[in-house]
């Protein structure tokens, strides 16, 4: 047995005679003193090996790099000269009197201390050696110890903690399913659960108050950094508690989380409704650290000799907006074709602008590829409208409302975190009032949150104007990323089956998808309601790093497979005729 870590030893041990286990994170020899870095989980601690204790000296002349070793030895204060003020072991060292080699190690395929250099791709291929990393082993640690704050707080608040099926039916919430083939019923599959909704319903039903679980979901959706195909949730729901009560209790959970674990206080979360977060920051998700925001323009615009702008400008669906950024006229030309390139991935098909070089010389300070399209007050008054001063440039989308939204909300976001303009390091909030429903591609309503979202009105006045509908859902957002979701559900089958009629989804169809909810808001549902986080998403923020990726333990790669071990792999032919499926023959390419 170890008597401490590693990494834990400091000056209070000095003379104990100590046993550690460890692996070689480096080892040197200085002229007839063998010194080792020893390293485990909790740090690294300096070894020294001297020969008085020859055959321990001499395996110490043998171990390499990531070797694992038992040493004993006694801990002795460095000589003042040798002290390392960087290192928590830094004022001591372990005098090695026993070393046993446990194993030996390959060479690694990179050094820890190299592993920038080195792509993900091998960093996920030997993903164990990429964890023995401090930084790495210390961001799982604060996963746990995030987890185990949250159970904390849900145990502490009467939550039950129950599990729900992974071979399950599909839950809709807008991804594809990833199917299991079932062997026992020929042609039939299970699919994994895009989150637990239905069952954490059905538990509501079945009187269980209030349930939480940290469970895993599965969606095959497009991969970016904050998105994994399996990625876990801190799901919760509750009966009897209205909108504003889950959001007090799941606010808690995260304003006690912050000060568990980062000593943060966030306050009290403000709350923003969905239309005006669009309108001000073109986003559901916005980032309240930048402090810049889009201002409508349409008015002025609808007069303009500039197509580009007074078509959308006149279109009741089009938007023509700006947003200002102080002391941006210094950007050059090649960085705004730069964000011209970056907006245009959100479908915008340019990016006008003005630079505001001197306000007291008029029009002729104001430099611009589209004055030349506006009349001198419509340009003054825009400028008033926008509050500008000299040294500020204005950039312009116009489009389609959904296309202007996208592109200027995600180059407010850019240009904010590239001119270094953030005014607090967190800006939580609570999005609130989202519609029902929003049109897709094909012109179809879809169900925004997901379709057992209750809405705030009536299923009459659901049935006759779905799209004007607002839900009673809310999103917790922080720094611009959605941490958390959730809604009241609807508890009553005839205002579910009114949802499934504006969705297209026919009787026929609810019920052989859904039939078991719908039986079950008969017998006896309670109000009820919850919420998701995405932990990944919310230990990502709190560690501060740029993907979900580097707080997962094994994560797949943005193709949705895994490096280390070839998942997904293949099937041989006596699982899949035991599974009853015949693999088609690839077409051959034409
Ligand atoms: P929703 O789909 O909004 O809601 O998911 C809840 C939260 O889960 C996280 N999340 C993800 N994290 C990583 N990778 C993904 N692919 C991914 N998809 C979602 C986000 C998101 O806010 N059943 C509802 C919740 C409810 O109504 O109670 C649901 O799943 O942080
Ligand atoms: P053009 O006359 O096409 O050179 O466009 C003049 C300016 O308007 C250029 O700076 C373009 O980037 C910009 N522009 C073109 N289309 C749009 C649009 N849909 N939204 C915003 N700016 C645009």
């Amino acid at each position: 047995m170890r008597s401490h870590y590693c990494g834990n030893i400091t000056s209070a041990q000095i003379d104990e005679e100590v046993t550690l286990y460890g692996w070689v994170d480096r080892r040197r020899d200085h002229g007839g003193v063998i010194f080792l870095d020893l390293r485990d989980r909790e740090g690294i601690v300096q070894v020294v090996f001297d020969p008085d204790t020859k055959e321990h000296f001499d395996r110490a002349d043998k171990v390499r790099s990531e070797y694992v070793l038992q040493v004993k030895g006694r801990v002795r204060a460095r000589d003042e000269s040798t002290v390392n003020p960087n290192m928590k072991t830094g004022a001591i060292e372990v005098l090695g009197k026993q070393l046993e080699i446990l194993n030996t190690a390959a060479t690694p395929p990179f050094q820890l201390d190299e592993h920038i250099a080195v792509g993900e791709d091998v960093r996920l291929k030997y993903r164990y050696i990429d964890l023995r990393r401090p930084e790495m082993l210390e961001r799982l640690k604060l996963r746990s110890r995030i987890t185990s704050s949250i159970r904390n707080y849900l145990d502490g608040n009467g939550f039950l903690d129950i599990e729900t099926p992974i071979l399950t039916k599909a839950t809709p919430e807008g991804a594809r399913d990833y199917l299991v083939p079932s062997r026992t019923h020929e042609g039939k599959f299970f699919a994994l659960p895009q989150s637990p909704q239905l069952f954490k319903q059905l538990l509501m039903v079945s009187g269980m108050d209030r349930y939480y679980q940290i469970a895993k979901c599965f969606r095959d959706e497009d991969l970016r950094a904050d998105r994994q195909p399996e990625f876990t949730q801190i799901d919760i729901e509750t009966s009897f508690m209205d909108d504003e009560q889950i959001m007090a209790i799941t606010e808690g959970m995260i304003r006690g989380l912050f000060k568990d674990v980062l000593d943060v206080d966030l306050g009290e979360f403000p709350r923003m409704p969905y239309a005006e977060a669009m309108d001000r920051f073109g986003s559901d998700k916005p980032d309240l650290r930048i402090p810049m925001e889009l201002v409508d323009v349409n008015d002025l615009m609808q007069q303009v000799d500039f197509k580009v702008f007074n078509g959308p400008a006149n279109d009741p669906k089009g938007r023509v907006a700006a947003l200002k950024v102080p002391g941006g006229a210094t950007i050059s030309r090649k960085k705004i074709d730069e964000y011209t390139k970056y907006v245009s991935i959100y479908g915008a098909r340019g990016l006008a602008w003005i630079k505001i070089n001197d306000m007291a010389a008029g029009i002729e300070g104001l430099q611009s590829p589209i004055l030349k399209f506006m009349p001198d007050d419509i340009v003054n008054q825009m400028m008033s409208r926008l509050d500008v001063a000299d040294g500020d440039i204005v950039f312009f989308g116009a489009d389609k409302a959904t296309i202007v939204n996208e592109a200027l909300g995600a180059l407010r976001v850019k240009v904010g975190e590239d001119l270094e303009m953030l005014d607090k390091p967190w800006a939580p909030l609570w999005v609130v009032d989202f519609p029902m429903f929003e049109e897709n591609s094909e012109g179809n309503l879809t169900s925004l949150h997901h379709p057992f979202t209750a809405p705030a009105c009536s299923p009459e006045e659901l049935a006759a104007n779905p799209e004007k509908a607002l839900s009673i859902a809310y999103d917790m957002v922080l720094n611009g990323t959605e941490l958390g979701g959730g809604s009241v559900r609807i508890h009553q089958p005839d205002m579910q089956q009114a949802v499934f009629k504006v969705l297209g989804i026919g009787d026929e169809e609810a019920q052989e998808k859904f039939g078991f909810l719908l039986d079950a808001l008969k017998y006896g549902a309670p109000p009820h309601g919850g919420l998701a986080f995405g932990l990944d998403r919310l230990v990502m923020l709190i560690t501060g790093t740029k993907s979900i990726r580097d707080v997962i333990a094994f994560p797949k790669t943005q193709s949705a497979a895994c490096v280390m071990t070839d998942a997904p792999g293949t099937a041989d032919n006596k699982q899949l005729r035991e599974l009853n499926i015949k693999l088609r023959e690839k077409p051959k390419a034409e």
